[in-house]
């Protein structure tokens, strides 16, 4: 299993003063930040583009930025987050057409590329594609906002990816996303996550360097 990653997701950080709030989410110990990037037509809601990522790596941040696409269509808007700093690039497949395709695409702009389940999508969407992955992101919300409550059957479902990525013997993370929080986090790396999203666990409480460290040492006590 790869290292515990905290990917604090800045939707619920304050957009007035977002370079601060990410220079002080990462003081606090989180290792990456988490992208997330809403077009009002794939999901119902509409956020941030690669104008926001390279102002961010222009402030001069420069751990791992996280995209997380729920955009549809997905292949026109990637050169442009790779030009503008992303790290990995993550996708639902229900918004591309050719999900290898989209993959191949992310990885030759010289991003990882991760796919993204929604909570009803079947596991079976990654197959003949996951060992192209670097990243497998289960949606435990439906994706579009932020503060949701975390839908139990994520549980099972990472149970069953972390199996199969095991038996690829790749290193491939698999990383969760909503309703992640200090109080659920230990059994959802048991469950088999390596990677957690945490939007309003982190931003809504004063004190990020604490609601980090608790989380880390949560999932250090199920690893140990
Ligand atoms: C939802 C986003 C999440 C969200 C998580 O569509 O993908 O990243 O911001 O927020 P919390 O942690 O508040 O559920
Ligand atoms: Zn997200």
């Amino acid at each position: 299993m790869q290292s515990t990653v905290i990917a604090p997701s800045i939707l619920s950080a304050n957009f007035a003063k977002l370079g601060e709030e990410v220079d002080n989410v990462l003081r606090a110990g989180a290792d990456w930040v988490h992208f997330d990037v809403m077009d009002n037509h794939y999901v119902p809601n509409l956020t941030i583009g690669p104008l926001v990522c390279e102002a961010l790596r222009n402030h001069g941040v420069t751990a791992p930025i996280d995209v997380h696409l729920m955009v549809e269509p997905v292949d026109r808007i990637v050169p442009d987050f790779a030009k503008a700093g992303a790290t990995m690039i993550s996708f639902h497949p229900e918004a591309s057409r050719h999900v290898h395709r989209t993959v191949q695409l992310i990885k030759s702009h010289g991003c990882q590329a991760g796919l993204v389940l929604n909570p009803a999508t079947p596991v079976e969407a990654l197959d003949y594609v996951l060992e192209e992955l670097d990243m497998v992101l289960l949606m435990s919300v439906n994706p579009g906002f932020g503060g949701q409550a975390f839908i139990a059957s994520a549980l099972d479902k990472l149970r069953v990816v972390r199996e199969r990525i095991d038996n690829s013997g790749r290193k491939i993370r698999l990383e969760i996303d909503g309703g992640v929080k200090p109080d659920n986090i230990a059994e959802i790396a048991a469950a088999g996550a390596d990677t957690f999203v945490a939007g309003s666990a982190i931003f809504g409480q004063p004190d990020y360097a604490d609601v980090v460290k608790r989380m880390k040492d949560a999932v250090a006590a199920v690893r140990r």
